[in-house]
């Protein structure tokens, strides 16, 4: 079925008649296509969802091709990220190039899909906004954090979900839940793996989001936790290169406080609720879903 996804892209890339684009696409990595997963789950491979799976998956690849211009990412999933490889332009053009053929393709699907889908993708600059004007300075505010992580990620799964349950005439509200949760744990773990992780697990820099100024779910825990001059000692490594001793001390600190801990109990909470809100639905292999967000190294 996946594949099936695949050629649809492809071919909806294609459809625009330009051969470098679809080039440039082909470099562009696949990734653990998540989104496609569960709508397939949710609404079965009928070819509107099929459709659906293709038209969310092209628009995630592109706000991770402007996400890696945004973070000046060199790397994505263990190979030269486009815009390091291409520049910066051809990186945001190939972007805009994908999301604006998955919007022409949206309007070929019923209403309510089309409006649940581009208004996510709307929150998702949103948050990607957000995401950058908190990494200016340390940000100790969970609130914040949430509403940050549900705009980025979370909100183009709960509409994926929803979207999924609207084409195969089922409940969107749970299933819209089930998608928020999920979205919610899925940037948990990965900023809980950001900390964890090798570079080569990961297949981009290991604990780079601090890095790169973002005060993640595990720091924020991990904050809260230390006395008043070690709290000041993680503000002074703040948006630094961090050689080994201090490398060495933010993972210690990490483990002896159990925010990493702390962070993947939240993660598993919110899977828990994620599976509570479709109890009652028939099983579809969407608990499996949670399991594997949950457990996977990258
Ligand atoms: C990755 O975050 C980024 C996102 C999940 C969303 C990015 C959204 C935009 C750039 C908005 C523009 C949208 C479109 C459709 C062009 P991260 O940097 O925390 O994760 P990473 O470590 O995988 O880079
Ligand atoms: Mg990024």
């Amino acid at each position: 079925m996946l594949e099936t996804v695949e050629t649809l892209m492809t071919n909806m890339v294609a459809s625009l008649g330009d051969a470098r684009s679809v080039e440039l696409f082909k470099k562009v990595p696949k990734g653990k296509r998540l989104r496609a997963k569960l709508i397939l789950k949710i609404a079965g491979a009928s070819p509107e969802a099929l459709k659906l799976a293709a038209i969310v998956e092209l628009i995630h690849a592109a706000s991770l091709l402007h996400d890696d211009v945004i973070d000046e990412a060199n790397t994505r999933r263990g190979q030269l990220s486009i815009n390091a490889e291409y520049g910066d332009k051809t990186a945001i053009m190939l972007g805009d190039i994908l999301y604006s053929k998955g919007f022409s393709e949206l309007t070929a699907l019923p209403h309510e899909v089309a409006f649940s889908i581009s208004n996510a993708v709307a929150l998702l600059s949103v948050g990607e906004l957000l995401d950058v004007e908190l990494s200016a300075s340390f940000n100790a505010n969970l609130e914040t954090y949430f509403d940050m992580i549900y705009k980025k990620t979370a909100s183009l799964i709960e509409a994926s979900a929803k979207s999924a349950a609207l084409l195969a005439g089922k409940d969107s509200k749970i299933y819209a839940l089930y998608g928020c949760n999920l979205g919610l744990a899925f940037q948990i773990i990965d900023d809980v793996l950001d900390i964890t992780q090798s570079s080569e697990t990961l297949g981009k820099p290991s604990l780079n989001d601090f890095k790169e100024g973002k005060t993640t779910l595990p720091y924020l825990y991990m904050y809260q936790s230390l006395n008043k001059s070690e709290q000041e000692q993680l503000l002074s490594l703040f948006q630094k290169t961090l050689d080994t001793e201090q490398t060495a001390w933010i993972k210690e600190k990490m483990h002896s406080t159990n925010a990493i801990t702390k962070s993947i109990e939240y993660a598993k909470k919110l899977g828990f609720e994620a599976l509570e809100a479709i109890a009652g639905e028939e099983d579809v292999g969407l608990s499996s879903i949670i399991k594997e967000m949950i457990e996977r190294k990258f």
